[in-house]
């Protein structure tokens, strides 16, 4: 897809991997609603990018929010061309630990949410357009003390799978991209105290792939070619993984 003057809804575009792709699509020519809950952040976005973007505040947990925020983009844009559900928020430590309304919120935001919204989305992506999921790695490889985050994920990752071929029908593409461990506020926001291993790319090079996804239309995006290996063996090495990675 060549992203000059497309219309794209960017979910998370205050921060980390959402910050960074805003700055590559408008680089690319795309017109961006950018939504996220940061008052401050979302000035400063329409400071530096002006009538490239459409900063909109919205709360995704909240069901009503989400309908205005299609519908606000779509009006902004003239259509949608591109969703892309990127916001999330991940929760560390022990499941018995955190309350069930937190929980609740987290597949609010990381699950429904990208499906609530691809549903408003449909009738304006019609032919041709694109839904991209920002997923994880940890879809494949669940980890102790990330567990409901990693449900969230699994399960976003296996709806859009059978999802996309239903989507397909309608002229539209679904894209799922599966980042490993991001240097972004990500873990710091979920309670955990940084980032363990040295395996950690930057949310620029997150951004890259998600924007060179976009323009060639792959449907399962790994950030490395050892990502992707590591998730084809997750499902023999996974339980491994979990017992160990804590
Ligand atoms: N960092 C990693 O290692 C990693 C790895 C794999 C996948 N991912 C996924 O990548 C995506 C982006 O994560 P990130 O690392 O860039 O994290 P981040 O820096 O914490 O940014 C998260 C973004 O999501 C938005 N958001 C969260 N909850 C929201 C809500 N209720 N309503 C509206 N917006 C909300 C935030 O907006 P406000 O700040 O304005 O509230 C922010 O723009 C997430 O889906 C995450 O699960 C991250």
């Amino acid at each position: 897809m060549d992203l000059r003057g497309k219309g794209i809804l960017l979910t998370g575009a205050t921060r980390g991997i959402g910050r960074e792709t805003l700055k590559l699509l408008v680089g690319e020519g795309a017109k961006v609603a950018a939504v996220g809950r940061d008052e401050e952040a979302l000035k400063e976005i329409r400071m530096a990018y002006g009538d490239a973007v459409f900063p909109i505040q919205a709360n995704l947990s909240d069901p009503k929010q989400r309908e205005r925020v299609v519908g606000m983009a779509a009006e902004v844009l003239g259509g949608l061309d591109v969703l892309i559900n990127n916001a999330g928020f991940g929760i560390y430590g022990p499941f018995l630990n955190v309350p069930d309304d937190r929980m609740r919120e987290l597949f609010e935001v990381n699950f429904w949410t990208p499906i609530h919204l691809t549903r408003l989305a449909v009738p304006f992506l019609h032919n041709g357009g694109v839904v991209l999921n920002v997923v994880s790695l940890i879809a494949f490889v669940p980890l102790q003390r990330w567990a409901i985050y990693s449900a969230s994920k699994a399960a976003l990752r296996s709806f859009f799978m059978a999802a996309r071929e239903e989507l397909r029908g309608e002229g539209i593409k679904v894209i799922n991209v599966y980042p490993s461990v991001t240097r972004t506020d990500f873990f710091q926001r979920a309670g955990s105290d940084g980032i363990r291993g040295t395996g950690s790319v930057s949310p620029e090079k997150v951004a890259k792939v998600i924007v060179k996804a976009l323009k060639r239309g792959k449907e399962e995006v790994f950030v490395s070619f050892w990502d992707g290996i590591l998730a084809k063996i997750g499902f023999l090495a996974g339980p491994l993984a979990t017992k160990l990675v804590k």
